[in-house]
């Protein structure tokens, strides 16, 4: 029996992590949840699957939470509750969205657990410290993001790291695909939040509309299986990984090899492939998620993005090259710009150009410890605020 901890477990990796673990009750079961703000939702989680432990962030709601949850279940609090329950099963599921999800990060890797990542902001914020943590005896990061369990999957079709000539990550293009600068100045916050093939949470769903989400994904990718202690170890460069728009959302990212060839993954564009993957690792989850229908995929579609259009993925590029604490300053100007334009205080189009205001400020710090990355994220807040603020 597999133990579970679920950080982020209202939201939408949370509630679809729930599903899997709810359809193999023999293979794994739920210990421990952790959500930010919506208590009646954790409440029901908790009667419906007893975990032993479950926290909440919104440290007002705390009271009520121990007063309604089942007996059986303990409720922790204080700052570190979040990143406490990380240490209490085999795999922690890290569904928090944002840089909120570092805390998780760090405690399930420095307990030497395994980490199902879908919170890539951790690791594109503070990689080199999340990269120290994975060198911890026993610590496992299998990736969640489905591109990059795509990847994963894709690179053991050889045993040779030094073989991997590049890393294509696909992209479906999201809801504006095909729209010029000028037709994309007047899209609203509905046109944005409809993405054509992935059901998510608001803030992905707006990432993905503006091409942040794979520029992001770079980032995350090279974090992954980049650098020398990466996961797989492969070292690829920034460079190659390249981005394909392919707007079916079937197949989920390749790898090319030495000789020409490439590998692909894929599958039905449902969230929960990954998370069963994640979990199951290196075995295979019993049971499929939807399957591709053959005689009704009619054709696979692959083309460039579109980086005049959409210039974040050009900004996550540079962010990526730049290193240092760029990738922070990066992630959390556009949580800001994302937050600001999802309560109308930004346009779709000025959240390109706000966050790259904000990186023209950028101050070059290295990443070399969470209080450097912390510092980074907290100026970068503050520099895109004002941004936003004076527009
Ligand atoms: N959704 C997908 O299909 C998908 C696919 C690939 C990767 N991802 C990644 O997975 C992560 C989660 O995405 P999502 O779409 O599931 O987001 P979501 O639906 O918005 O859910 C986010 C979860 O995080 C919790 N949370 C937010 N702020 C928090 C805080 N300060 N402290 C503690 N918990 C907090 C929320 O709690 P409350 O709502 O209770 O406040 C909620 O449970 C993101 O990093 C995203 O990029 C998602």
């Amino acid at each position: 029996m597999i133990s579970v901890a679920i950080a982020g477990s209202t939201g939408s990796i949370g509630t679809q992590t729930i599903d899997v673990v709810a359809a193999n009750p023999e293979n794994y079961n739920v210990v421990a949840l952790a959500t930010g703000t919506r208590l009646d939702d954790l409440v029901r989680q908790a009667e419906l699957l007893r975990p032993g432990v479950v926290a909440i962030g919104d440290q007002t709601k705390v009271d009520e939470l121990r007063r309604r949850v089942p007996n059986g279940t303990a409720v922790i609090d204080g700052p570190e509750a979040m990143a406490q329950i990380a240490e209490t099963a085999d795999v922690t599921v890290n569904g928090v969205v944002g840089f909120a999800g570092l805390p998780v990060t760090l405690a399930c890797l420095n307990a030497g657990k395994r980490l199902a990542l879908a919170n890539k902001e951790s690791l594109i914020a503070a990689g080199p410290v999340v990269q120290k943590a994975r060198a911890t005896p026993g610590a496992e990061l299998v990736p969640v993001d489905s591109e990059h369990a795509a990847i994963h999957q894709c690179l053991r079709a050889n045993n040779n790291p030094d073989r991997v000539d590049s890393i294509q990550l696909s992209a479906s293009g999201g809801p504006f695909r095909g729209m010029n600068r000028d037709e994309l100045r007047s899209v609203t916050i509905e046109q944005a939040l409809a993405h054509p093939t992935w059901s998510m949470g608001p803030k992905i769903t707006i990432d993905s509309s503006t091409l942040m989400n794979k520029g992001l994904e770079v980032i995350e990718a090279f974090e992954l299986f980049g650098t020398p202690a990466g996961l797989d170890g492969v070292g690829v460069e920034l460079d190659q990984i390249e981005v394909v728009v392919h707007p079916q959302s079937i197949v989920h990212s390749m790898v090319t090899y030495s000789d020409g060839s490439t590998i692909a993954q894929l599958s039905e564009p449902d969230m929960k492939l990954p998370i069963a993957y994640a979990l199951a690792f290196p075995d295979r989850y019993p049971a499929a998620f939807g399957r591709i229908n053959w005689g009704e995929v009619k054709r696979l579609d692959f083309e460039p993005p579109d980086y005049e259009a959409f210039p974040c993925l050009s900004l996550a590029f540079e962010a990526g090259r730049a290193g240092g604490t760029a990738p922070a300053w990066l992630s959390a100007a556009n949580e800001v710009a994302v937050d600001a334009f999802l309560h109308s205080r930004l346009g779709w189009a000025d959240i390109s150009s706000v966050i790259s205001s904000t990186m023209d400020r950028y101050d070059n710090q290295p990443a070399d410890s969470l209080e450097s990355v912390l510092a980074a994220d907290r100026a970068a807040r503050a520099t895109t605020t004002k941004i936003v603020e004076q527009r």
